[in-house]
């Protein structure tokens, strides 16, 4: 029988001669998960069960094959809270945790103590589920069309214990649009990639849906689409809040300026880069 350092050396070893750039995190994850022990390297002589074994192995050639780690293990934290993820939904990324502070601020700062929130293109809900935690009183509706996010979204709101309302709906209908009415926050991380960018996407972010990715020739059509249609939706002063990719910040606050919105303000994410927006209708 091998041993746990001696695997762990192997598998960190056939990462990094893959090319994986993070080969000893990812290998910690994967014991971690298949060995149940918070730091598997504190017992490094002691013998790893045959099944075991084979689950690492199998969890290192699947990695090794490009799939995202976080598909592998099956669950990701977001804002504190487990998230249940794999192929089909978008793996919850730190930078949508500054779209969420957004809301966040936005409800405190200005008393609104149970807001009526829409969530647009929610896929796994990390968005919609971490709003009904952090603002209990919120009334909050998740808007998903996918068929391969949706048991995500349902099955993460019901882990987290999130009252949340779930709406199989194209949130580019109209028809979408209007069952939803006096929203005091719409917010939306909505595909936003160029179709250049959606040539060349990093072996890992290649396994996650393109549906959730493609944002049109300039990746820009949802936000030209929600903005009018989403703003029938909110009652006045009520906010929408956006994520957005690099460098988009100008044409997006663009939209919301053409569209009548105000109060325009951006925010940085952690790494430093405008990847949120927040508007007022008046
Ligand atoms: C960038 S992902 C965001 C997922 C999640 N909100 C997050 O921040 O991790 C965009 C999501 O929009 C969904 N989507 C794409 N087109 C849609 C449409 N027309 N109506 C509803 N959802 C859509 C995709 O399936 C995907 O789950």
């Amino acid at each position: 029988m091998v041993s746990r350092s001696e695997l762990f050396r192997e598998c960190q070893a056939a990462l990094e001669n893959a090319g994986i750039p993070d080969a000893r995190f990812d290998t910690l994850c994967i014991f971690q998960d298949c060995l149940g022990d918070r730091n598997p390297l504190f017992s490094p002589l002691e013998a790893v069960p045959a099944d075991a074994e084979a689950m690492i192995n199998a969890m290192t050639e699947r990695r090794i094959s490009g799939e995202p780690l976080q598909y592998i293990l099956g669950q990701w934290e977001f804002y504190g809270y487990p998230f249940r993820v794999g192929a089909g939904v978008l793996i919850p990324r730190p930078d949508t945790e500054t779209l969420v502070d957004n809301v966040i601020r936005l409800c405190r700062a200005n008393g609104i103590t149970s807001p009526k929130i829409a969530d647009l293109c929610a896929g796994s809900g990390c968005i919609a589920v971490t709003l009904k935690k952090e603002l209990p009183l919120a009334e909050v509706s998740a808007v998903e069309l996918s068929q391969e996010a949706l048991p995500y979204l349902r099955q993460n709101a019901a882990l987290n214990e999130a009252a949340v309302d779930i709406i199989e709906g194209d949130v580019l209908a109209e028809t979408t649009a209007a069952r939803l009415c006096g929203l005091d926050i719409v917010v939306s991380n909505p595909p936003y990639l160029t179709a250049e960018e959606m040539k060349e996407l990093q072996t890992e972010v290649g396994r996650e849906p393109s549906m959730a990715l493609a944002g049109g020739d300039d990746g820009l059509d949802f936000y030209r689409a929600l903005t009018p249609l989403w703003k029938g939706s909110l009652k006045s002063g009520g906010y929408i809040c956006f994520e957005f990719g690099m460098g988009q910040h100008d044409e997006v606050g663009k939209i919301l300026a053409e569209n009548g919105f105000e109060n325009i303000q951006f925010t940085r994410d952690l790494g430093g880069i405008v990847r949120t927006v927040t508007a007022v209708k008046r």
